[in-house]
């Protein structure tokens, strides 16, 4: 793995060494202080952040490397029309891996085809948030001591949530998951989640209620409704506040079920769930540090190469998601790849027929 766009450029063993490293950190994080020193990320947020952005930072402060970047576009060239591309060259040629958070489909996979050094996806719209579910696999196999065999909730917006797409992509990895997939209707998993659960024989069902499938699951891992993410507002309206999860209907979860959270929370968890020990969302935050910090121990670390690998310009059709970065980087290769037999936009994942 050179770069981190999308949980499936992560083998199962790379994943396993991951975990190990993070286990490690977590039990001796004194070991690890200098690991990184004179080593440099770039930290690049194109949208609203707390605990990613943080806890990138925090990371690699605590291996003994340090940060630069912003937060804010505005303070950037972007805000000159400055190109994606032109921008990761310069950064890649000041850092050792670059962060990347933006609101464009498939963005950190179009950086990484210009960068000299690796890249790691941050969260590209709603499309994928890998380092997202770093932590939340961190934080199921510590607290359940493993993964295989657990039966899942995702509750609240699956069409935009990138953390749920992360997340079910990497479960392919894993053995007897069963999904209950629980939404509005308009808000289900995108048809490339479907296909993609299909063509690995992943179980899965999809279901509207929270509370028919409650006692049936080991993990429920609830979900803001993405306002930013909406183009019509009375689709957010009819929406929100749609799964709220509250004590009294925790009562039918099983004793040892995960309440996880990817957080920020709006209302959909009731504040007064924190105290039941079932609640883990705070402890997911906080694994997300160290599983982030043996990612960036793994990629900082790797060689610069001053001429990334080369692009072939095919004849794909031009992606027709108008959230997909080829909408205004026009000069990238029109990408594809298979998912379930289908052609799909490699950057956004999006059908191209
Ligand atoms: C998530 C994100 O940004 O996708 N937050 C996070 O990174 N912890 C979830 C969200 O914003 O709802």
């Amino acid at each position: 793995m050179r770069h981190l766009i999308d949980f499936g450029d992560l083998s199962r063993q790379e994943w396993d060494a991951l975990y190990q490293r993070a286990g490690q950190i977590i039990d001796e994080p004194e070991q690890f202080i200098d690991v990184c020193r004179g080593k440099v990320a770039a930290s690049l947020f194109y949208e609203p952040s707390t605990r990613t952005n943080f806890s990138f930072q925090t990371a690699m402060l605590r291996l003994g490397g340090t940060v630069f970047g912003f937060a804010d576009p505005s303070s950037s060239s972007v805000s000159k029309g400055e190109t994606l591309k032109d921008t990761i060259k310069m950064v890649s040629s000041y850092a050792d891996v670059v962060v990347m958070r933006t609101p464009w489909e498939g963005a950190a996979k179009a950086a990484s085809l210009y960068s000299a050094v690796p890249v790691v996806n941050a969260g590209d719209g709603g499309h994928m948030h890998p380092t997202q579910t770093m932590a939340d696999l961190t934080t199921i196999t510590r607290l359940r001591g493993g993964v295989d065999g657990l039966s899942i909730g995702l509750c609240g917006d699956l069409k935009n949530g990138r953390t749920v797409h992360s997340f079910i992509k990497a479960m392919e990895k894993f053995q007897k998951i069963k999904f209950f997939l629980i939404s509005p209707r308009e808000l289900a998993v995108p048809d490339y989640i479907r296909l993609f659960m299909r063509e690995h024989d992943m179980w899965f069902t999809e279901v509207t209620s929270l509370e028919s499938v409650m006692p049936q699951l080991d993990v429920l891992y609830m979900t803001r409704i993405q306002r930013e993410r909406f183009v019509d507002p009375l689709e957010y309206e009819r929406n929100k506040g749609v799964y709220v999860l509250t004590r009294r209907k925790l009562e039918r979860a099983k004793e040892n079920m995960l309440v996880m959270h990817p957080l920020p929370r709006v209302d959909e968890i009731a504040v007064d769930v924190d105290d039941d020990p079932r609640a883990v969302y705070f402890q997911q935050a906080r694994y997300g540090m160290f599983a982030r910090m043996a990612l960036l121990e793994h990629l900082a670390l790797q060689p610069r190469r001053e001429e990334p690998d080369g692009v072939e310009i095919g004849t794909a059709p031009v992606c027709r998601n108008p959230r997909c970065i080829t909408q205004t980087q026009h000069y990238l290769p029109p990408l594809v790849k298979k998912n379930g037999g289908i052609d799909c936009c490699a950057f956004c994942d999006g059908a191209l027929e």
